[in-house]
């Protein structure tokens, strides 16, 4: 299958047509159906994985993914500490030097916008897996692929986006991308200090998608198809006050669930700390960890 666009470096959702995501679908559920089919695809390339904040998923399913495609992997987990960043080097230095060991370089930073700074000094490309506040858009994919084989569709899908919207970045690219569908509507719930930010609400005003905001989550519950809960981004938060303001502030637990209809979904990028209480794991609508193995 021809892919309609190529995509050079994946820096954040706006690079992506309707028409490059229902491919880049049709692509992944033929892989995931036929595995073997892919085998052996990437022999002879090498994945640099550059990772400057922890990680679980990202880190080890682009790893899964490099090695099961027949290719070799190689990477700094820490890279702030355990890299040359340590003595001084600039990120755009060390992308320099690794495009002369790597085919393609997974990047996660802590610097909102570093994967489009490291991708402007690259020949090799950059695959943005998350950046500080920015954007995660390969878990926005995963997340857009977690619906359609949940729910059978991604248009006409209603969404709770809950949790720490400011500095969350799997929903910033996770709007982005769902702003490509049709009859999509998004709520997003949170409380003022990390309401989701005014360029993501500016961008779906100019797609004519319909939001709305509220603090309330059992306000939407009956009415969605999604709640995509997120966690509280501790690490990003100034001071201890203004995090405990928040902590703990949406708990998805069994009472939570009775108020979600029946085929509705429970997401969550993870790690989870402790905004989805452990009994809800074994309902069916809880698709988190179904989810992440999709990844
Ligand atoms: N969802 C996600 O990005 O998880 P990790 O931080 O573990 O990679």
């Amino acid at each position: 299958m021809a892919v309609g666009q190529r995509l050079k470096h994946v820096v954040e959702s706006q690079q992506f047509s309707r028409l490059l995501l229902d491919e880049i679908m049709t692509r992944a559920s033929e892989m995931e159906r036929e595995p073997h089919r892919a085998a052996g695809r990437l022999q002879g390339r090498v994945m640099a994985a550059l990772f400057y904040e922890p990680s679980t998923r990202t880190r080890l399913s682009f790893e899964a993914a490099m090695l099961r495609l027949g290719g070799s992997t190689m990477g700094t987990d820490n890279a702030r500490e355990f890299s040359s960043a340590a003595k001084g080097e600039t990120l755009e230095d060390t992308i320099r030097i690794v495009n002369g060991y790597a085919d393609v370089i997974v990047l996660r930073h802590d610097e909102e916008g570093a994967a489009k700074r490291a991708a402007a000094v690259s020949e090799a490309p950059v695959i943005n897996a998350g950046d500080g506040r920015g954007q995660h858009p390969t878990q926005a994919l995963l997340d857009i692929y977690t619906i359609r084989a949940e729910l059978g569709r991604v248009d006409g899908v209603e969404i709770a986006m809950v949790g720490d919207l400011a500095n969350g970045r799997t929903v910033r690219s996770l709007t982005y991308l769902l702003s490509k569908y049709r009859d999509v509507r998004i709520w997003f719930v949170a409380p003022p200090q990390v309401a989701m930010r005014q360029d993501i609400k500016d961008h779906l005003d100019e797609h004519r998608i319909e939001w709305s905001e509220t603090e309330d989550l059992d306000s939407v519950l009956g009415k969605v198809d999604v709640v995509y809960q997120t966690r509280i981004q501790k690490e990003r938060f100034a001071d201890k006050p203004a995090y405990q303001a928040v902590k703990g502030i949406y708990r998805i637990t069994a009472e939570t669930l009775e108020k979600l209809g029946p085929q509705a979904i429970v997401m969550h990028p993870l790690p989870r700390v402790d905004e989805i209480a452990p009994e809800v794991d074994a309902d069916p609508r809880a698709a988190y960890f179904r989810q992440a193995r999709l990844s």
